[in-house]
This record gives C-alpha cells, structure tokens and sequence, in this order.
C-alpha cells in the first residue's frame, strides 16, 4: 500500500472520516497533520456511530498505530475526553496513539479569545469556538507552550507565567474580561499532562524509521481546500495549510515518499459557518437537503449550508494537490431529484471565470452559470456494483469526473462502511 494523503476538496464535511476509516484498513499508520478539535470526522460501524476530533479515524482498526503529528493544536481536556470514550466503548488504543513532542497546546485563553475576537468582529468568521485560530497565532508568534514543554513542569511554569501575565493583561485592557489565574490552569494542566505522558513521543523519528520500513502511511486532512489559510475563502478559513502541502511541516516527513493524493467530495457542497457560497441553495431547498443528507456539523451541531456541486473549485483542488484519485460522497442524498445542476463557471460585472478565481469580489458577488441534468428515482443506498447505478447517475459520475479532471474512483452512497461501490 502506498503513501496516501486525503484531503477535502470544498468546505470540509466531505465525507473524510468515512473514507480514511476504509483506506485504514490497508495502512499501517494515520497521521493527523495539521487543524485540531474543530474537526469532525464520522465513522459508522456496525450501526454504531464515532465522531473523532483530534484521534485519526483509523483508530478503530486494531493494529494500526495512529498519529497526532506536530502540526496539529491540542486541546488536551477534549483529548482526554476521546481517548476515555474510545476506552469505554471498549477500543484498546495502548501503544497505537502517538502524539507528538512538538504540537502546540490550547489553553483555556485560547478558547476565550476565539469566542471574545468573534463577537466584536462585525463580519463574523463562524469560527467553532476551539481556540484554533488564536493557538496557532501564538505558535506563530513564537510563545505558544508544546507538548515537550508542558510534561517538563518548571518549562511549563515559567512559560504559562509568561503567556497568562500577557494574556490577562490583554483580556482586561482589551476585551473588559477578568482573564486568568495562573494556579488553576497550571494545576489542571499538570493533570492533563500526567495522563498524556505515555502517549507523548518523536513522531518525526516513528514516521521516518516507518518509512525505512516499508510501512504505509495514511494522512487524514482535515477540513477542506476552501478553508485553507493561503488558498480558501480567506478570511473565513482555518488558521492551518489544509492542503497536501501541509503534510510536510505538519509531520517532518518528506514530499518524495508520497505516491498519491487522494481527493474527498461531496456529491453536491457544504458550508458550515459565514463566508461566500456561489453555489449555495435557496433556503427551502437548502432545508429539504439538509435533512436528506443529515447535514450538521460533527463538532458544533450547526446546521450546513447546501448548495450544487461547484466544478471550479474542485477542479482548483484537484490542481492545488495534484489528485489523482477522487472519492464522490453522498450520492444518495441526490437520489429522487428530477434535476440536478452543476455550476461551471462563475459570471461577475459580464465577465465569464471558467477557473476558480482568487478575487475574492467575484466569488462574493459573482452568479453562478449553471449546467443542468435529469436526476434518477431509484434510491441508490444498497447498490454495491457501478452496474447497478441507474443510468443518470452513472452519467452525473461521469460527467463530474471530466469536468474537474480526476479520476472518481469511489462513490459513496451511505454513510455505513459497506454503503461504497468502486469503478473500475
Ligand atoms: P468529514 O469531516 O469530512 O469526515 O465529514 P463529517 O463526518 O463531518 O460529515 C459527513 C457526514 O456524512 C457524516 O455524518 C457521515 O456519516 C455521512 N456520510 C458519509 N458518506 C456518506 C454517504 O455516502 N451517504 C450519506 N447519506 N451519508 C454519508
Ligand atoms: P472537518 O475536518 C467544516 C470552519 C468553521 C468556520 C471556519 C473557522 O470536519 O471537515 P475555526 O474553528 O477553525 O476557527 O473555524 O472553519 N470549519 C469547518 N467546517 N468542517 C470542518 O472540519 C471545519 N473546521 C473548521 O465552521 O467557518
Ligand atoms: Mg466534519
């Protein structure tokens, strides 16, 4: 089995978690690399569901090893919290979980300032509220507090002095909040430390020796491309490189041991939080795909927005990260339309963008130039054979496929691990 990377190619949501859990299966070992518990990824097994935040999804495959490689923000109480879930449903994850020496911490000021930072914005981000934005802002700013130095207790104390003395200072000057004391949060820490020690490790070298073994590495994004820091609908976006090329400072392995990139699209797009959405519904269709497709959020139970397959920005992701291989999700949500419709260019001030334009006018106040096609009556949710698809939507596949320029070589069409049909 090759070295993988899967990221999302809209707004995230796409259907990862379901899609890594299958890949898992012929990998030795998944990496998180970047994001932090702003993420949701679902896995159904046998009826019964799993969300993971920050724990890679492959986790429910018994003997592989799963990674919170460095460029990932943990939050260590909602660490804590997956790690006993899994341990009370039963799920041996000694020795399998590796976090590494070199993430950065959330801290509860993190989580506060996200929240306080929203509030007074007057054009909202939607931001879930985790601390991620403003954890990675410290890590930036060179005074973010690491996994290494926070199971060194006089490290930790005199960095935490450091950051809440500033901190607090700010919360009140700034934001009229009575910030933080200090021995609380060292205390509780201290705690979280204690039960994180022995799943702290290198994971640079555990990766690299891996690599030297013939192992094979799966790297679960999170997110998608349009909430990339660089290249997404800034500033409604994440705070981390969510694309492939994330991977690399992300976990301290190499471009050259990758083979491919495998992309993850909804069969129509998602938005959760604010930002521009060309494609999006009208509200009352909105709301009949919603429920269809049992769209809220994994991590904040907010309701997404829906909208129409968008061809040009999964055709950009697909160039961004070079995809040679694309996952089609959610088929069935499609099922029993009379007409399904694809938007393939964007239309602003006369102008026709057949490629996704990074003017972020255009994506706001553009319209979208639609293409239209006959949907299918039959449901598609126990269908295992491409054959077996109704002829349109074998032809939606088909045509989606040639109009973003990869290869679909999976389409889902439920949310169990049976419910995937391969082409060929
Ligand atoms: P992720 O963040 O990309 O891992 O995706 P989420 O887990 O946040 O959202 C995807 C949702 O769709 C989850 O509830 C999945 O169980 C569900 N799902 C995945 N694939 C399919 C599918 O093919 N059909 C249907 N109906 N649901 C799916
Ligand atoms: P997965 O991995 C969908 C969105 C938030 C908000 C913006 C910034 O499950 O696909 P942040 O908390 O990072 O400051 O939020 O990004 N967002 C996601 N939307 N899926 C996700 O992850 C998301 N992670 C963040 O809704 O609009
Ligand atoms: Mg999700």
């Amino acid at each position: 089995m090759p070295n993988i990377i899967i990221v999302g190619t809209q707004w995230g949501d796409e259907g990862k978690g379901k899609l890594i859990d299958i890949l898992s299966q012929k990998s030795d070992y998944i990496v998180r690399f970047q994001g932090g518990n702003n993420a949701g990824h679902t896995v159904i097994v046998d009826g019964k569901q799993f969300i993971f935040h920050i724990i890679p999804s492959g986790i429910l495959h018994k003997s592989k090893i799963c990674v919170i490689a460095n460029g990932v923000v943990v939050d260590p109480e909602v660490l804590l919290r997956e790690i006993k879930g899994l341990n009370n449903k039963g799920i041996d994850i000694k020795g399998r979980l590796k976090i590494s020496t070199l993430c950065h911490i959330i801290f509860p000021y993190h989580k506060i300032l996200d929240k306080l930072r929203e509030r007074k914005r007057a054009q909202k981000i939607g931001t879930t509220g985790r601390g991620i934005g403003p954890c990675y802002a410290d890590k930036i700013s060179r005074c973010g507090i690491r996994m290494i130095d926070l199971i060194r207790p006089e490290v930790f104390r005199s960095k935490l002095e450091d950051n809440i003395k500033e901190k607090n200072s700010i919360f009140r000057n700034v934001y009229n909040h009575a910030g933080f004391p200090f021995k609380s949060v060292f205390k509780d820490y201290l705690r979280y430390a204690a039960e994180l020690r022995p799943y702290v490790s290198n994971t640079v070298d555990l990766l690299n020796r891996a690599i030297d073994d013939g192992k094979s590495l799966l790297f679960e994004g999170a997110q998608g491309v349009y909430l990339d820091i660089d290249f997404g609908t800034y500033p409604y976006v994440t705070s981390s490189s969510t694309i492939a090329g994330g991977v690399f400072p992300g976990s301290g392995v190499s471009p050259l041991v990758i083979d491919k990139v495998v992309g993850v699209a909804k069969s129509y797009t998602t938005r959760v939080g604010q930002g521009p959405f060309p494609s999006e519904f009208n509200p009352k269709f909105s709301d009949f795909i919603r429920k269809k497709g049992n769209e809220f959020g994994a991590t904040t139970g907010r309701p997404r927005r829906c909208g129409w397959f968008d061809v040009l920005m999964v055709k950009e992701a697909v160039r961004i990260n070079r995809i040679s291989e694309l996952a089609l999700m959610k088929l069935d949500v499609l099922d029993s339309l009379k007409k399904i419709k694809v938007c393939t260019a964007y239309k602003y001030k006369g102008k026709v963008f057949k490629e996704y334009p990074h003017d972020p006018e255009v994506i706001k106040n553009g319209s979208c130039i639609w293409r239209e096609y006959p949907g299918w009556s039959d449901p598609t949710c126990s269908i295992l054979k491409y054959s077996g698809l109704p002829k349109n939507a074998r032809n939606y596949i088909k045509i989606l496929q040639d109009l973003v320029c990869a290869e679909i070589f999976m389409v889902s069409v439920g949310s169990s691990r049976k419910q995937v049909i391969y082409l060929d």
